[in-house]
Formats: C-alpha cells, sequence, structure tokens
C-alpha cells in the first residue's frame, strides 16, 4: 500500500482526457497533474526541446514525491519515456503507448487496416509502428497520419464545423486510400474530437490511448502493491499557464465546476 500521489502529465490539457479515465478506475488515488499550457504543443518542436521540457516535469513531479509518474502524452512518451526512466530510476514511470499498442495487438486481426493519428513528432519517431509490430507481428496493414494541426484548435475549446473542416481534410484521402477500418486516436487531445469523427466516419472503429493507459496504471499499482488504501488529500491540478481556454476545458473534460477544482500555476521554465 502507498497513500502517496500519482503524478501525470502532458504537454497541455490532452493528459486530462487520461486522467479523467484514471480518476474514475481509481477514485482513491490523489492525482497531481501538470499540464505545460504555456509551452504547448509539443508535437512541433524537436525531440531535444521535447526532451529538455519533459525532463523539467519529471523533476517537478519527483519534487513532488509522487509513487509513480504517468506521461499522458503520446508525444512524450514517443521521445522521452527513456531518458526520463533514466534520470528517475526509483520512479515507476508509465508511457501511453506501450498500453495502447498492447490493445491494438490484442484486438485487431490481421486483415484490419490500421490507421494512427497523431502529432508530428509521435509520428516521426515510429513507436507505435514498432510496438505494434513487436506485440503483434501478423498487423501488417499499419498506417500513420500526422494531425499537429488538431492540437491546438481542441487546446482553444474550439470542436464545431470548424474542426470538422479539419478532421476532413486530414482523414478523407487517408481512410479511404488505405481503406482504413480502425483509427487509433495517438495524442491524448485527440478524444475531445472523437465524437466528430464518429460522427464524421461512423464505420471506423476508434481506440483511445487515453481509456487504455488508465487500465496500465491500475493493474501496474496492483503488480507492485502500491495502490492507495484511502485518498491522501484532494487532487491538484498544475498548469504553466491558466489561461481561460484551460480554465473551460478542465471543467468540461474532469465535468466539475472549477470552483471544486484545486487549479495552481506552475512555471517550470526557469
Ligand atoms: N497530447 C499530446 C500527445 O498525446 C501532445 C500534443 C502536442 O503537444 O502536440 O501527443
Amino acid at each position: 500500500m502507498d497513500n502517496r500521489s500519482i503524478g501525470i502529465f502532458d504537454s497541455g490539457i490532452g493528459g486530462l482526457t487520461s486522467t479523467a479515465y484514471i480518476i474514475e478506475e481509481l477514485p482513491k488515488e490523489r492525482i497531481v497533474f501538470f499540464g505545460d499550457t504555456a509551452r504547448t504543443p509539443y508535437g512541433s518542436k524537436s525531440p531535444e526541446k521535447i526532451r529538455q521540457f519533459s525532463m523539467q516535469i519529471g523533476q517537478f513531479m519527483a519534487d513532488n514525491d509522487v509513487k509513480m509518474m504517468v506521461i499522458a502524452c503520446n508525444t512524450i512518451s514517443a521521445t522521452a519515456l527513456e531518458d526520463l526512466r533514466e534520470k528517475f530510476p526509483e520512479i515507476p514511470i508509465i508511457g501511453v503507448i506501450s498500453p495502447t499498442a498492447r490493445v491494438i495487438a490484442n484486438q485487431c486481426r490481421p486483415e484490419d487496416h490500421i490507421g494512427i493519428m497523431a502529432t508530428r513528432a509521435t509520428v516521426k519517431s515510429g513507436v507505435y509502428l514498432q510496438k505494434i509490430r513487436e506485440k503483434n507481428p501478423s498487423l501488417t496493414h499499419l498506417y500513420q497520419k500526422e494531425c499537429q494541426a488538431i492540437v491546438p484548435l481542441v487546446e482553444e475549446g474550439i470542436t464545431g464545423s470548424v474542426m470538422d473542416e479539419l478532421l476532413h481534410y486530414y482523414l478523407d484521402d487517408f481512410i479511404a486510400e488505405n481503406e482504413l477500418d480502425t483509427l487509433v486516436l495517438g495524442c491524448t487531445h485527440f478524444p475531445i474530437v472523437a465524437a466528430n469523427i464518429h460522427r464524421l466516419f461512423p464505420d471506423v472503429r476508434l481506440i483511445s490511448s487515453s481509456r487504455e493507459i488508465a487500465t496500465a496504471v491500475s493493474i501496474e499499482l496492483k503488480k507492485r502493491n502500491m495502490e492507495a488504501e484511502k485518498k491522501s488529500g484532494e487532487n491538484v491540478f498544475y498548469a504553466s499557464d491558466i489561461s481561460d481556454s484551460f480554465m473551460n476545458m478542465i471543467q468540461l473534460i474532469l465535468g466539475e465546476s472549477k470552483d471544486k477544482l484545486n487549479i495552481q500555476f506552475k512555471n517550470l521554465d526557469l
């Protein structure tokens, strides 16, 4: 048993989608969330920059004495997971890509055509393709699509017709040309527009990285006997810029009024 907090982080608000699932699945766990809203998006930045920012967040989480770090960001998982594990060897660190790849490997059949939507950095890293092939070599119809511009629109809370246009721009040819039957939401910002994708492309099955990580966290805590006996305090949500859009989105994603949430400003860029 371990009543210390779980540290969850993302480049921005996307990680809140995973956090919502984790809170639902593990209500006794205290969460310390950090979203780097001042420096988002990460997916369009160089690996060096993403690593530098990720190390700062890792240090902040270690300073908060978290018992586990959860990288609720595909881009950081693809770019800086190994560096974080090397720098903080005493803290278990779970990335979002392996659990999602495991679900794809288990649920998909060899004849399925699987498209991975992700940020530019995640696509460039090729980590999704590598992990899926490792776990199930019979899945050979794998395709990737960089969908970077969805991230700033989500951060802005734009999910209406402008988002639909953008989804058509990214997905029409991608789905048709590759005869896709499955789309992987390989960025934790994308579940926020899952309903749009489902409405525009109803025949395509969606697999969400945000949901899969919650199950992985639960399994890992049990395996290590690190589950909390009781909640040790209220959840805290740190952001490097507490903007209006952050406030709107946190309420929307967590389904709580902002007055009930402990939201704090934290600048890591010192
Ligand atoms: N939410 C993130 C992910 O899962 C990153 C988005 C970004 O900062 O570009 O990849």
